[in-house]
């Protein structure tokens, strides 16, 4: 009998590229979905790429009854991975206790549950946010984390600091946190993607639209950080990459392999790119200019930010395969694919 998974948030732009990994790797996926911030459209995707569609529950992680039916409906759950979460942090500002209340909310009923019906391995989506602005590049798992700048980054902080308390005294379970750089690019099939509601906040989805027509203009926000074009650095990570450290962490689980009941690994590929950096593998890839100016300087950017891979390369036995190029054509083919639908 094949391991059964929960992926949460699983219709989501990471959750679903995750839930295609899982099964790919033989394992069954439940997905549980409110549907917030994602289509239902996802689980086709995920059945044209893997030929399986997974079973799929739509509800708030938040209303513990309805939790706890599907646990009790479910009793076999091996691992939980969890990524249902609001993640607009601009949003989090004007709206910080629906974060709090969201976010947090939902990962302590989701942690009751392991706990009661007894799932062992319980894998967390946090954020390289946790890390502010580093007094020291690349960032380090034990770098000091700093007070967030958003609620959005305080409910990643809050959640790990859940975790970790959970996790003393729950001896018989198991949990990794992963922090997550900046995920960009979509599965090579075009078949799931990013799919921001709205204007996008997030540079490659800007830049895609932008391109197809969607968006007049890209602004480019600030050109005169220290940094060598004067663009903030980021650690771009293909989606595929970022989902498939989470059967490796899984399985790390699983297996017993883990060190202590609680870990933390950086997902990045230790490279830093610049906005200017992006933009120009986009256009190489799209073979086409993209319509872009520059600004000032957008509210509460971290300058330079990128991930210091040993840990997660030497512990998980994990690697990126993919390049800034990948993440670029990934990402034009699914905006492409977008328009045909
Ligand atoms: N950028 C632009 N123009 C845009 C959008 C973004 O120039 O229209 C720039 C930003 O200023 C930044 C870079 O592109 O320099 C990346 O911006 P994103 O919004 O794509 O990503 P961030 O690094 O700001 O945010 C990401 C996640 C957040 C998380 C944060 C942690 O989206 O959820 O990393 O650092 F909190």
């Amino acid at each position: 009998m094949k391991k059964q998974v929960l992926i949460t948030g699983g219709t989501g732009y990471i959750g679903s590229h995750t839930a295609v990994e899982f099964i790919e790797a033989g394992y069954e996926v439940l997905i549980i979905d409110n549907l917030s911030n994602s289509k239902i459209d996802s689980l086709d995707g995920i059945e044209k790429i893997t030929g399986t569609k997974p079973e799929f529950a739509q509800f708030d992680l938040t209303d513990k009854l309805k939790l706890n039916d599907f646990f009790e409906a479910h009793p076999n759950i091996e691992a939980i991975i969890h990524f249902a979460a609001y993640k607009a942090v601009g949003e989090s500002v004007a709206k910080p206790m629906m974060y709090y209340q969201n976010n947090l909310g939902s990962l302590m009923n989701l942690l009751e549950m392991t706990k009661k019906y007894k799932t062992k391995s319980f894998v967390f989506s946090s954020s390289c946010t946790v890390y502010g602005e580093p007094e020291e590049l690349p960032v380090k798992e034990n770098s000091p984390v700093q007070e967030a700048t958003s609620p959005y980054g305080n409910t990643k902080q809050i959640a790990e600091e859940i975790i970790r308390d959970f996790m003393k005294v729950e001896q018989d379970l198991k949990s990794i946190a992963l922090r997550y750089f900046n995920p960009v690019g979509a599965h090579e099939s075009a078949e799931i993607g990013e799919l921001p509601l709205g204007v996008p906040n997030n540079l490659v989805p800007f830049i895609t639209q932008t391109a197809i027509g969607i968006r007049k203009e890209l602004s480019v926000f600030g050109f005169d950080y220290d940094t060598p074009d004067g663009t903030c650095i980021r650690d771009y990570i293909h989606v595929v990459d970022l989902a498939k450290a989470h059967v490796i962490a899984t399985e790390r689980l699983l297996n017993n392999k883990n060190k202590s009941n609680y870990e933390m690994f950086n997902l990045g590929t230790g490279t830093g790119n610049s906005v200017l950096e992006v933009i120009k593998s986009f256009e190489k890839m799209s073979k086409q200019k993209l319509n872009y100016k520059l600004v000032d300087r957008r509210p509460g950017d971290v300058v330079k930010v990128y991930s210091d891979t040993e840990f997660a390369n030497n512990e998980l036995g994990w690697k990126t395969e993919k390049n800034l190029d990948d993440m670029m054509l990934s990402a034009w083919n699914w905006e492409n694919n977008l328009k045909n639908k």
